[in-house]
């Protein structure tokens, strides 16, 4: 199974290295991808002297700061044009543990399509995030899980494996989420394919350094977008009941 990470940055100086030296200590077959948003403080070039040194390390610049989801398609073509097997998301901060990462890649042998890193299946944690992060966390996915008909608890998750056969299966021209939402957008997709998704539990650990990039705007692009797509998916299945009874 060959498998790349991609790792997203926007201004990650001080997280990058850390993360990515637990990564590759933590799953040494794992190759790295790190797409970077042209950040002004220089995290381009830093990860530009870790793939120096490191040849399963790689580094995809991006012309300017273009949102999280646009990032990972960009680094999705690019691992799929490789021909790896899965791909996984991380976020540079140390959020996302890479130790934790054996844990989501056992699940794509046993039949999983998409695994999740779940913060709200038993056995997941958030730790030392405050209350309103939590509430946002919980209620993003709550209410997506309504609107969507979704079964899972952590629809916003970050931390992610999927098999190249699910993202070859998707057209990414349709995915215009810019922020978040991007990751309800993926896994509501996933969904309607009918393809397997599991949740594994894993302690998500708020960052120690830098700052969060999560934005009101991120927040209600998502919330529109969730409602959206929501009142379709019930318009197109009322339309397909309508013509199956009048085609009786
Ligand atoms: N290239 C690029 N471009 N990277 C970005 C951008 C962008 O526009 N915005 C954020 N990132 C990167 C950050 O540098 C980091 O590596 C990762 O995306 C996550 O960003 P954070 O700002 O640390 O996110 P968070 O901790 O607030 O949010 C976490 O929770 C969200 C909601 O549950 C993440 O796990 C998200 O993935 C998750 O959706
Ligand atoms: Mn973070």
């Amino acid at each position: 199974m060959r498998v790349l990470t991609i790792i997203p940055t926007y201004n990650e100086r001080e997280s990058l290295p850390i993360t990515v030296n637990r990564l590759r200590a933590a799953a040494a077959d794992v190759h790295v991808l790190i797409a970077d948003d042209n950040s002004p403080d220089g995290t381009g070039q830093l990860a530009d002297e870790m793939a120096a040194q490191d040849s399963n390390i790689h580094v995809m610049h991006r012309k300017g700061k273009e949102g999280l989801g646009a990032a990972y398609i960009a680094g999705f073509r690019w691992g799929l044009d490789r021909d790896y097997d899965v791909l996984v998301e991380m976020d540079a901060d140390g959020s996302h543990q890479p130790e934790q990462l054996p844990r989501l890649l056992a699940e794509i042998p046993r039949g999983a399509d998409l695994v999740i890193g779940s913060r709200w299946v038993k056995g997941g944690s958030v730790v030392n995030w405050p209350l309103h992060r939590k509430f946002i966390s919980l209620g993003g996915s709550q209410f997506s899980r309504i609107m969507l008909g979704l079964k899972l608890r952590d629809i916003t998750a970050g931390y992610r494996a999927y098999t190249a056969d699910t993202l070859r299966s998707m057209d990414f021209n349709e995915i215009d989420s810019v922020g978040y939402g991007f990751q309800v957008d993926m896994t509501f997709r996933v969904a309607r394919m009918g393809r397997r998704i599991v949740e594994v539990p894993i302690t998500f650990v708020e960052r120690e350094l830098g700052v969060s990039k999560m934005s009101g705007n991120i927040v209600t692009e998502a919330m529109v977008n969730v409602v959206r797509w929501g009142l379709s998916a019930r318009a197109e299945t009322l339309s397909a009941k309508i013509k199956s009874k009048l085609g009786k």
